[in-house]
């Protein structure tokens, strides 16, 4: 089974790449979260967690829900995490995960993609961000393979910068950074809903055709990247910004 988290659709481009040649089915948990569900799942065999890095780890929120769900019969687990340039030392706080989990860890892999986070950054052209793509599709297809092997994925890099990004650096942007309290629509938002729809955590409500933010936000990017209009914003830090979606 090929469990999926994504905001933007990188998680689930690579998880549905990865699927095509385990033949494994794939599962949301976007939509498994959206639905509050931690009901047991069956995986009976090997499990891949496809998930995005946030701040140099898995999100706070899958990792949550993880811990929160059981998962029978799951024997080898291996996380494939994709990111706009690095994921640290993830893997350590991925292989504590198994240990709690009960899990055999089989590794993590670094899928580098288009990075998502314009709150931080501007996208490059259009024909850079489809260069990462074809970069990235043979290192998912090598991937998928070590699986089906049942190989375990070699370590990734670990250095000190890698250790104190996923350490202290990580819990510094989780409290500066992943709020939604600058979020906000502007007139052209037509009440379509999408963003509300899109939110995994349910964050967003539609009040009078228009949404407003509520307190629980993972910074997905989900809401800002999917309105078909552009109507959201983050503070003036998206302003003028290109959103990204994988499609
Ligand atoms: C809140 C947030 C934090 C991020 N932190 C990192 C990071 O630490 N390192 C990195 O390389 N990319 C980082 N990124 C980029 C994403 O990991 C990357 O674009 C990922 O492929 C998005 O996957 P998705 O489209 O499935 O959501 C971050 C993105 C967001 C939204
Ligand atoms: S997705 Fe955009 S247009 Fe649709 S309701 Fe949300 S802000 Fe408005
Ligand atoms: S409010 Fe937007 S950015 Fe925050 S979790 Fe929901 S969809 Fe993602």
């Amino acid at each position: 089974m090929i469990l999926y988290f994504s905001g933007t659709g990188n998680g689930k481009y690579i998880a549905n790449r990865i699927a095509a040649v385990t033949s494994d089915e794939v599962v949301s948990i976007n939509d498994k979260m959206k639905n509050k569900d931690t009901q047991e799942i069956e995986v009976n065999g090997n499990l891949v967690f496809v998930l995005p890095t946030y701040a140099w780890r898995i999100p706070r929120v899958v990792r949550k829900w993880i811990l929160n769900t059981t998962f029978k019969s799951a024997e080898n687990v291996w996380f494939v995490m994709s990111c706009g340039g690095e994921i640290g030392n993830a893997a350590k706080y991925n292989k504590e995960l198994c240990e709690q989990k009960n899990f055999v860890y089989k590794g993590t892999a670094q899928i580098v993609m288009p990075d998502n986070y314009i709150l931080m950054f501007k996208l490059p052209e259009e024909k850079k961000l489809q260069e990462i793509v074809e970069k990235a599709n043979p290192v998912i297809d090598d991937i998928a393979k070590q699986i089906v092997d049942n190989r375990e994925f070699s370590k990734p890099r670990n250095n000190l910068y890698d250790r104190f990004m996923s350490g202290p650096v990580n819990s510094m942007f989780y409290s500066m950074y992943v709020k939604s309290d600058k979020f906000k629509v502007s007139d052209k938002c037509i009440g379509c809903g999408k963003c509300a729809k899109m939110c995994p955590l349910n964050n967003i409500c539609m009040q009078d055709g228009k949404p407003t933010w509520g307190k629980e936000c993972t910074q997905c990017m989900a809401c800002i990247s999917y309105c078909p209009v552009e109507a959201i914003d983050y503070g003036k830090k998206t302003a003028g910004k290109r959103r990204y979606r994988m499609e």
